[in-house]
């Protein structure tokens, strides 16, 4: 029962995940090789940039710094043409519920995200209104499992990290989480991230009774 909660973005708020992976799916093709759901499944919580490493590093190829620049540009044109259709229809389940009970009960909340795209993903879906506070990968620069993005987003909050519950469906999320002194509401499939305090698979199995 803590007064401060911090929720990942992609795989706790949306399904961004199978966005992610198409856009990447297609540069990988375009360079000339293939991209796995499995190897997307690594990169959950990963910067865009980590990211693109890793899959040049996957695909054997090695390009400039200016190269890979244009390829991460590339990479997010595509995804932004799939995030521009995006509607409250595409919050997972419970997600609008559990963030009007959470804030109606006093809570305060910020995001703890990788992604430079996630204010533009907030104000599609309609959840922007939720956020007292927003950390994204606009203002962080230590990827998760670097307790970095929540940690500043406690600090907005105002609450030390014992305070803060943090919602996280990705491996590198929840030890992050773990390392900035926070407990861990897991988001995923029955057996994944063992190190989560409880493990849901959605945010409607955390409704309060009405
Ligand atoms: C989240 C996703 C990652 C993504 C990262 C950066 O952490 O789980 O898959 O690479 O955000 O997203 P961006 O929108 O900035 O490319
Ligand atoms: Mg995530």
């Amino acid at each position: 029962n803590r007064p401060a909660y911090i929720f990942d973005l992609d795989g706790v708020l949306v399904d961004t995940a199978v966005f992610h992976y198409q856009a990447w799916k297609r540069l990988a093709n375009q360079l000339g090789f293939d991209f796995t759901v499995a190897q997307n499944e690594q990169l959950k919580g990963v910067s865009r940039v980590e990211s693109l490493e890793k899959i040049l590093d996957w695909g054997g190829v090695s390009k400039t710094e200016a190269e890979k620049l244009a390829l991460a540009q590339q990479k997010n044109d595509w995804y932004l043409e799939m995030v521009a259709q995006m509607t409250a229809s595409d919050l997972l389940p419970g997600v609008l519920d559990f963030l009007g009970q959470a804030s109606s009960a006093g809570k305060k909340i910020s995001l703890g995200s990788a992604s430079k795209n996630a204010p533009l993903i907030l104000e599609k879906t309609g959840i922007a209104r939720f956020f007292d506070a927003i950390v994204d990968g606009n203002e962080v620069t230590l990827s998760k499992p670097n307790p970095e993005v929540f940690l500043c987003a406690a600090r907005k909050l105002g609450f030390p990290p014992e305070d803060c519950l943090v919602f996280e469906d990705a491996e590198a999320g929840v030890a992050a989480a773990i390392a900035g002194g926070m407990d861990v509401i897991g988001i995923g499939e029955e057996g994944a991230l063992p190190e989560a305090n409880v493990l849901v698979s959605d945010l409607s199995k955390l409704l309060q009774e009405k």
